[in-house]
């Protein structure tokens, strides 16, 4: 559901949001489908807890784990982004399961061991590179026993990155790819969950997506995880689904 902007409540200005103008609209960018991998993983595993969106945007993942009963926080520098979030939970009946935080998330000091599902969907890309591996310790240490994290981040094939693949790419780009400061390198977040002790991956996946939500037809590359502490061995879990439970 897309809601249109209220002039009420904000006190956002477009000059110190970069997004403002992107999420200042009646479809505003990035659509209202969540994230797949992690939509799906919601619906087969049922995590319960507290949740945290970190770069939640206009909030359509930060509903999808608000609808999956999760209690979110969504953090987010843009406070006109937040304002959708809110408008939007308000009119989907999830006010109640969801907080907003509007801060830089190279400032974060999250609490150990205190979320269940940590999300960060296309923002370690736009943080330079120490700070992106600084937050996903700190994101790492914050996630429960039982917890899984789904990180997404544009890779060096996108036609936005100076160099890689992409840098040869011809073809539009992103409205906002400006902001994506640092394109991550074929295999990098698939290598920092590895190396990272106690994780296990559950996904990894480095393709190419056309998105019609923001502007002209364009192209991202992206690189997408999805990984759980390794104590946790999900009963059943696949995206795409495979060899499902009959009656489930
Ligand atoms: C490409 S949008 C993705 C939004 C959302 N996660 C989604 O997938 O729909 C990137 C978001 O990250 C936010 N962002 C960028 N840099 C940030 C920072 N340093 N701290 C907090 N938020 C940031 C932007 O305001 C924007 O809402």
């Amino acid at each position: 559901m897309d809601v249109p902007p209220s002039a009420a409540s904000q006190d956002a200005s477009p000059d110190d949001d970069p997004f403002y103008d992107v999420y200042d609209r009646e479809q505003p960018a990035y659509g209202m489908t969540p994230s797949a991998e992690l939509a799906a993983y919601l619906r087969q595993c049922h995590p319960a807890g507290r949740a945290l969106d970190l770069g939640a945007g206009g909030g359509r993942d930060t509903l999808e784990l608000a609808r999956a009963g999760l209690q979110v926080v969504a953090i987010d520098r843009s406070q006109r982004g937040l304002d959708l979030v809110m408008r939007r939970a308000e009119a989907s009946g999830l006010a109640a399961r969801v907080t907003t935080q509007a801060m830089d998330v190279q400032d974060c000091q999250l609490e150990p061991n205190a979320y269940r599902v940590i999300v960060a969907t296309t923002v370690l890309d736009h943080i330079p590179m120490p700070a992106s591996r600084r937050l996903w310790q700190q994101m790492v240490a914050a996630l429960q026993e039982r917890g899984a994290m789904y990180v997404e981040v544009h890779t060096s094939d996108d036609p936005g990155s100076s160099y890689g693949a992409g840098a040869q790419r011809q073809g539009p780009v992103s409205e906002t790819a400006s902001h994506v400061i640092n394109h991550f390198p074929p295999n990098r977040l698939l290598q920092m969950a590895i190396e990272t002790p106690g994780l296990r991956v559950l996904r990894y996946e480095e393709r190419a997506e056309w998105d019609y939500t923001h502007g002209p037809e364009h192209l991202h590359a992206k690189a997408v995880l999805l990984a759980t502490k390794a104590t946790l061995s999900p009963d059943w879990y696949g995206y795409p689904a495979a060899f499902t439970r009959r009656g489930k």
